[in-house]
């Protein structure tokens, strides 16, 4: 990995765990933090937004992304999620891998990671979600 791109996770992560601090997760009490970077360089934090019926919680990653988009942003560099609470680097959950590679490229690189920032796992979107409906749609294998 270059020295750039470790950088990169580094500091993604970093401002990932900056972010979990303000996670609301009375439920669970598993804090997670989200740094989306942009195109244009600008980095995009959020958090976990948990609701007692459980269900309509949204994940640290999908409010990033949520609140990049309502900023007008569209084209995406990187994301990483650092999980504060776990032992282990917690991969994004289905639901945010569908919504991640709605908007970002299938080579993106997606970092994460648990308490330990260290402890990471480097991958990309394309790793996370193989099969894409929406890639097979851009490749005009079928459109809605
Ligand atoms: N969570 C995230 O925000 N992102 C992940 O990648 C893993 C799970 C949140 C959802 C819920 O608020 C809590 O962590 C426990 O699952």
């Amino acid at each position: 990995m270059e020295d750039k791109d470790k950088k990169q996770a580094e500091n993604l992560l970093a401002e990932a765990a900056e972010a979990g601090k303000m996670s609301y997760s009375p439920y669970s009490h598993f804090t997670v933090g989200a740094a989306l970077l942009c195109a244009d360089g600008e980095i995009v934090t959020a958090a976990n937004v948990e609701n007692r019926s459980y269900g309509l919680t949204i994940c640290a990653e999908r409010s990033a992304i949520v609140k990049a988009v309502s900023m007008g942003k569209r084209e995406f560099s990187a994301l990483a999620v650092y999980c504060g609470k776990a032992d282990y680097p917690v991969s994004p959950c289905g639901a945010c891998r569908q919504v991640i590679s709605e908007f970002c490229d299938r080579d993106m690189p997606v970092y994460f990671s648990g308490k330990d920032a260290a402890d990471r796992v480097e991958t990309t979107v394309g790793e996370l979600f193989p099969f894409d409906a929406l890639d097979e749609m851009k490749n005009g294998k079928y459109s809605l």
